[in-house]
């Protein structure tokens, strides 16, 4: 089960919904609050298995400061093991290991503060960072593997609403994370299978054009790409507030469905449809390491 940017849209039923579909992992992508840390004990406290990548909105202040603040650090505290910040968390029932990517993605091409990154996991650059999730990958059990990620990789988008496209500022171009794509080759080299990607952070409905829905779901080569930031996450529905999950079904290490959720407030699931996919060209350029530079 999926749960895209909260952005404190959060309410019992949401618990209500997980704890009777009873998924064999939960995993959130992150901007929870503004570094919140008492909604992140609340998230803590879901009582089904579950792993969260915190996002740039979970570290607001220590990105300003480019420190962890104490507030950052008790979040991190709460989470403990649940923050999948470049580790692994293995899934034996779907035949799949989770592998973490860098956590409080903003996108683009910096890093806003390799302070704070140094500071947490001894990482200042994209490519250190990319080492980083390829060392998580190594150490994963199946060779069939999800990465989860706040921001997506770079390498998918052009226009403001491809799934990791800029929409704001100046619209256009990618706003993909380069780390995440260095290591997404790096680990296919390693024989590894990524059948899946999930990473929110570039919200549903664009700033420009203003209210153009974003395209959240698309397969390249082998991979699923899966954005769930529809924010925010919770309607008023004809008969009452419902709630976005996204729903990924495995079997030995593949994904036989993903199904977009609209959850009521007695918990269970009232629309569910297909994930719309797009499939992306395979003729498009993959990710040239080359042209990397340093920030
Ligand atoms: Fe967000
Ligand atoms: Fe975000």
């Amino acid at each position: 089960m999926v749960v895209g940017d909260v952005h404190r849209f959060w309410r019992a039923f949401d618990v209500d919904y997980l704890v009777r579909e009873k998924p064999a992992l939960t995993m959130f992508v992150g901007d929870l609050g503004d570094e919140d840390v008492e909604f992140t004990r609340t998230i803590s406290q879901v009582p089904v298995p579950k792993v969260v990548m915190l996002g740039n909105h979970d570290a607001w202040e220590s990105f300003q400061k480019k420190r962890a603040t104490q507030r950052l650090k008790d979040m991190l505290a709460i989470l403990g093991d649940d923050h999948l910040g470049y580790d692994v968390r293995e899934v034996p029932e779907a035949g799949i290991s989770i592998v973490g990517a860098r956590p409080f993605s903003w996108g683009g091409p910096s890093l806003r503060s390799p302070e704070l990154y140094n500071e947490l996991y001894g990482v200042h650059t994209h490519r250190s960072s990319a080492a980083k999730i390829v060392e998580a990958a190594r150490r994963a059990e199946h060779r069939d593997l999800v990465i989860l990620a706040h921001n997506g990789p770079l390498g998918l988008s052009q226009d403001p609403h491809d799934i990791y496209g800029k929409d704001f500022g100046r619209p256009g171009g990618d706003w993909g994370d380069r780390d995440l794509a260095l290591a997404l080759q790096r680990i296919e080299d390693l024989g590894l299978r990524v059948r899946m990607l999930i990473a929110g952070h570039m919200h549903n409905s664009l700033v420009h054009p203003r209210g153009a829905q974003r395209v959240r779901f698309c397969r390249l080569h082998d991979t699923l790409y899966i954005n769930p930031a529809v924010v925010p996450r919770i309607r008023e529905g004809q008969l009452g507030s419902e709630s976005y999950f996204v729903r990924t079904s495995w079997v030995d290490g593949k994904c036989t469905a993903v199904d977009e959720v609209w959850a009521d407030a007695k918990g269970q699931a009232r629309h569910c449809t297909p994930a719309p996919f797009v499939e992306l060209g395979h003729d498009r350029e993959p990710f040239a390491e080359e042209d990397e530079g340093e920030e």
